[in-house]
């Protein structure tokens, strides 16, 4: 209740909610909603706001199912109605640091995931970062220059299950004042 009073029950519904969505009708992802995407995933905190970023839209099937093949664990993007595909740009970055390009994308790639989630979309993180294998397909397939780093690639649908909340709350992993 206090929550809504608040006005963040929405926000921290979404954050508690979130899961990984790994099977996808045939429903399309409407381009307003990848745009909506988009955004949350530029809004997301930067070192010295330097948005050390650039997002790939993709909506082709044949480009979905070939960046399954290179991707172990990302055989679901065959499914997927929709992905982004998140890069690190440390060239932009504070200090052109990779490190923090990397960070500051992680954050965009959490306010996608977790935005996906409040539109009723389902998502997952697809690791390309840190694998040179899987950042190498995801460059080939998509022809990213070789100073931009593939951190992911998001699939995006409607889920067909609606997965329960986990809770991971464990407060063996709080310190107080010292470790
Ligand atoms: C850095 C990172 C890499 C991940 N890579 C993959 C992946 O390649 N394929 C996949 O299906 N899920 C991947 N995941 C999703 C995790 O498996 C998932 O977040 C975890 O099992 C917890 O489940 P939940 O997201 O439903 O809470 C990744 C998550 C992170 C943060």
């Amino acid at each position: 209740m206090m929550e809504q009073e608040r006005g963040v029950g929405d926000a921290l519904r979404a954050i508690m909610n979130r899961r990984s969505v790994r099977d996808f009708t045939e429903s399309e992802v409407d381009s307003e909603t990848l745009e909506l995407l988009l955004r949350a995933g530029m809004a997301a905190p930067t070192a010295r706001n330097t948005q050390p970023w650039s997002f790939i839209v993709v909506t082709e099937h044949g480009l979905l199912e070939g960046l399954a093949e290179g991707l172990p664990y990302g055989k679901m993007l065959g499914k997927a109605r929709a992905a982004i595909t998140v890069c690190a740009l440390p060239e932009e970055a504070n200090g052109q640091s990779s490190e923090l390009a990397v960070v500051d994308a992680t954050c965009a790639t959490e306010n996608i995931l977790i935005a996906a989630h409040a539109l009723g979309l389902g998502a997952v993180w697809v690791a390309a970062y840190p694998y040179s294998d899987r950042m190498a397909h995801v460059r080939s397939m998509m022809q990213i220059p070789d100073t931009v780093i593939p951190l992911c690639v998001i699939p995006l649908g409607h889920p067909t299950v609606v997965k329960p909340p986990i809770d991971k709350f464990k407060p063996e992993k709080i310190h107080r004042e010292r470790w």
